[in-house]
């Protein structure tokens, strides 16, 4: 049997991905925010799993607004960085893991939850940056990854509640697969930001520490908070934080288990138009 044994939350800012390929991370803006995922990389470097399972949006990248799945993954066996109009970022390429994948597509869907399957495509900031967040420059990915699409883009998004339910479908696909696979699912995106009109700037700490909070404790109840709380206070980009809860709802605590561990908690502003978030669960051992 395959088991989850942690997960990660982190934004996915565009200028992080453009810094470390450029080589700024130690310029003043920047040093505070990578410094703050430096425990992460040395926590991913001793904890290195199997299979990562990468919930994430893409950006009218990959897909486009002629098709708009809510859900979707990828069960190809590799996946390159996309051209995001000033070429594709200097990263390795994703080696996937078709029959997990597969596996869990079978599962999730039997399970009631209608997920479109994506066989070819590539990948853009949306994985790629935290992906470099907690990896750093390696000539190849320490791990294979499964893309997991969520439409944030465009209304209707689906909603906190059924992200949470979905998390535990793919963690009861994923114990269900039979080989003894370690692991981690990552929800990304967030925090709070809006890249456009009146508002667009918009950074709301409160909010955005009260969300961790809420995560680590009490993830069934913040999976209640409806899509116009994320918007008002997170800003209209706020809402990728629904994303969170996929990988929230796989860990054992949603499913009658024990409650995980705090592995690494950290919270930046600003990254360009972005309040960045950070967090590191482990699954409690026995
Ligand atoms: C920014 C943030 C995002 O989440 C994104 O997808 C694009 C840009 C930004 O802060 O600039
Ligand atoms: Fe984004």
């Amino acid at each position: 049997m395959a088991r989850i044994t942690a997960s990660v939350y982190t934004s996915h800012v565009p200028l992080i991905g453009v810094a470390i390929d450029t080589g700024k991370t130690q310029e003043p803006y920047w040093r505070p925010l990578f410094a703050g995922y430096d425990a992460s990389r040395r926590w991913f470097t001793a904890h290195t799993p199997d299979v990562v399972f990468l919930v994430y949006n893409d950006h009218a990248t990959a897909l486009s607004l002629d098709m708009i799945p809510t859900f979707a993954i990828g069960t190809a066996a590799d996946f390159h960085p996309a051209d995001e109009g000033w070429g594709p970022r200097p990263v390795p390429k994703l080696v996937g893991h078709p029959a997990l994948a597969a596996h869990v597509a079978h599962s999730v869907i039997q399970d009631d939850f209608d997920l479109t399957i994506v066989n070819k495509m590539d990948v853009d900031h949306g994985l790629t940056v935290p992906l470099s967040l907690m990896c750093g420059q390696p000539r190849a990915w320490p791990c294979p990854v499964i893309p997991f699409l969520v439409n944030v883009l465009h209304y209707p998004v689906p909603s906190g509640r059924r992200c949470f339910q979905l998390g535990r479908a793919i963690r009861k696909a994923i114990e269900r697969y039979d080989e003894p696979l370690n692991v981690h699912i990552w929800g990304t995106g967030g925090m709070s930001h809006q890249l456009q009109g009146p508002r667009a700037g918009l950074i709301n700490k409160a909010w955005d520490n009260r969300f961790l909070d809420r995560l680590i404790d009490d993830p069934a109840a913040l999976a209640e908070v409806p899509h116009v709380e994320y918007v008002r206070e997170a800003g209209s980009e706020g809402i990728e934080l629904v994303m969170w809860l996929i990988a929230r709802g796989a860990m054992a605590d949603a499913a009658g288990g024990p409650k995980p561990h705090v592995a690494h908690r950290f919270y930046h502003v600003p990254a360009s138009n972005t309040a960045v978030g950070h967090l590191i669960l482990e699954e409690q051992t026995s």
